[in-house]
């Protein structure tokens, strides 16, 4: 176990035992994306039929090793016609080793004569569908959103921000572990934190936080992913906490140091009653008598505002009036408490990860949080995961990591030395 099988995988995934794998996660070469170097490579066929053709028989093989409650977790991007119909001067020689670009130049198409140049060739439900066709059930289309995407110079459509994962399964029910991979959820409590007064931005006199510069950013093309205005769940936990009012959020203003209830009647009475605090100020009497009363559930201390209107009429200098001005109108503001909860809510389709590439490797490679989340979801430790289409070798990297074993298959010799290497290093590094 633990191994690299090289060669092509049509032919190479014989050599793996019927029904021995948990788990297959991976990402075929796209239509007509890149030139891996190897004539029996996949992703450089003609027409979009014939690529899902090939993907088809590739994964019926795969099929053919998962267990039967096993689960196929696919990554597929898309490309865009780039050529009209007809253009039969299509090679791809050896010397295109690196990006093609996420346009396709191809000869001729068969899928209802309809691919038009700039079409979305739609490669990623193509394949989709006809493994469902073709047996598999089709679970799920996860989007991975790439918040970092590859710049595209177009002006007729948003920037392309993600790709889709589908997760297939060979039976209707398969083993998933739902909690492995549950997110974090915020939630409320009662409890109101204090926040240090002098820091908010709306205090009069201080500097307000960057966070609330009005800042001319420039603009940039709307991506094809639209989230909410938070990047995640801590980004909006951050935010609200920083006490920024948003999404009907309570900011509660309290007044911590009040006289009691009998201090503040005594100073009230000593100076004025409730008749000419009334009839010197707009305040209803109602309102007014309601400070005098001694009945807990009938007194009520002024309003900050109310306070303001009759401190001037009771001001007489004393230490005792600063004393109960300070506590009146000290005030201390506070945010809803928000909590992590342990028991997390279901992981969402949208998996919002970043491409990080992989110096070594030509190609995109996986980020590892991708294979991560589906090995987590899709296999117990121990269990064997294989990825067909192996590359510098995430998936196997990711396996290991998490307790599993791993299979791989892979075309390129060069790659298969890349993907050693990765391992090499990091069996050093955990040596250490
Ligand atoms: C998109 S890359 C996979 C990258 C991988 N997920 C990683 O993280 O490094 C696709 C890989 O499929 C390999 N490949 C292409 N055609 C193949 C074939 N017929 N059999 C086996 N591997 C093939 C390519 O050489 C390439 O390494």
């Amino acid at each position: 176990m633990n191994k690299i099988i090289t060669g092509n995988v049509l032919e190479k995934i014989n050599d793996i035992e019927k029904k021995s794998v948990q788990c297959v996660v991976t990402s075929p070469p796209y239509w007509g994306l890149r030139d891996y170097g190897d004539d029996n490579q996949l992703g450089l066929e003609e027409t979009p039929e014939e690529y899902v053709e090939n993907m088809v028989k590739v994964f019926r093989e795969v099929k053919r090793v998962l267990k039967d409650d096993g689960t196929l977790w696919l990554n597929l991007g898309d490309s865009y016609i780039n050529q009209p119909a007809g253009n039969s001067n299509l090679t791809f020689s050896k010397k295109q080793k690196s990006n093609f670009g996420s346009h396709i130049r191809h000869k001729k198409s068969t899928i209802g004569n309809n691919l038009k140049t700039k079409d979305l060739a739609g490669i990623p439900w193509r394949v989709a569908f006809a493994l469902q066709a073709d047996g598999w059930y089709l679970r799920q289309d996860i989007i991975w959103h790439k918040p970092n995407p590859m710049p595209e110079s177009v002006k007729d459509r948003c920037t392309k921000s993600h790709e889709y994962i589908f997760l297939l399964s060979k039976s209707s029910k398969y083993y998933y572990d739902k909690d492995a991979i549950a997110e974090k959820t915020l939630t409320m409590d009662n409890s109101n934190r204090d926040r240090d007064n002098q820091k908010l931005n709306n205090t009069p006199g201080r500097t307000r936080m960057a966070g609330l510069k009005t800042n001319n950013y420039e603009t940039r093309n709307k991506r094809s992913v639209w989230a909410s205005k938070y990047d995640d769940i801590e980004h909006e936990s951050k935010h609200r906490q920083g006490m920024h009012k948003a999404r009907g959020e309570k900011i509660v203003v309290t007044r911590p140091l009040l006289p009691t209830q009998e201090e503040f009647i005594a100073f009230l009475k000593k100076r004025t009653n409730a008749k000419s605090l009334a009839n010197i100020t707009d305040i209803s009497l109602t309102t007014v008598e309601h400070w005098f009363r001694k009945d807990n559930s009938g007194f009520s201390y002024p309003s900050i505002e109310h306070w303001n209107e009759i401190r001037n009429h009771i001001d007489d200098k004393s230490y005792q009036f600063q004393t109960i001005d300070n506590k009146m109108t000290m005030v201390s503001h506070h945010t809803d408490e928000i909590k992590i909860k342990k028991d997390g809510k279901n992981r969402r389709s949208v998996w919002k990860i970043n491409t990080k590439p992989y110096k070594e490797a030509h190609f995109a490679v996986f980020p590892e949080k991708l294979p991560e989340l589906c090995i987590k979801a899709g296999s117990k430790k121990g269990d064997i995961i294989l990825d067909p289409f192996f590359g510098s070798g995430t998936t196997g990297w990711v396996a290991q990591r998490l307790g599993r074993k791993w299979l791989g298959v892979e075309l390129n010799p060069e790659y298969i030395k890349i993907a050693n290497k990765r391992f090499q290093q990091q069996e050093l590094f955990n040596a250490v």
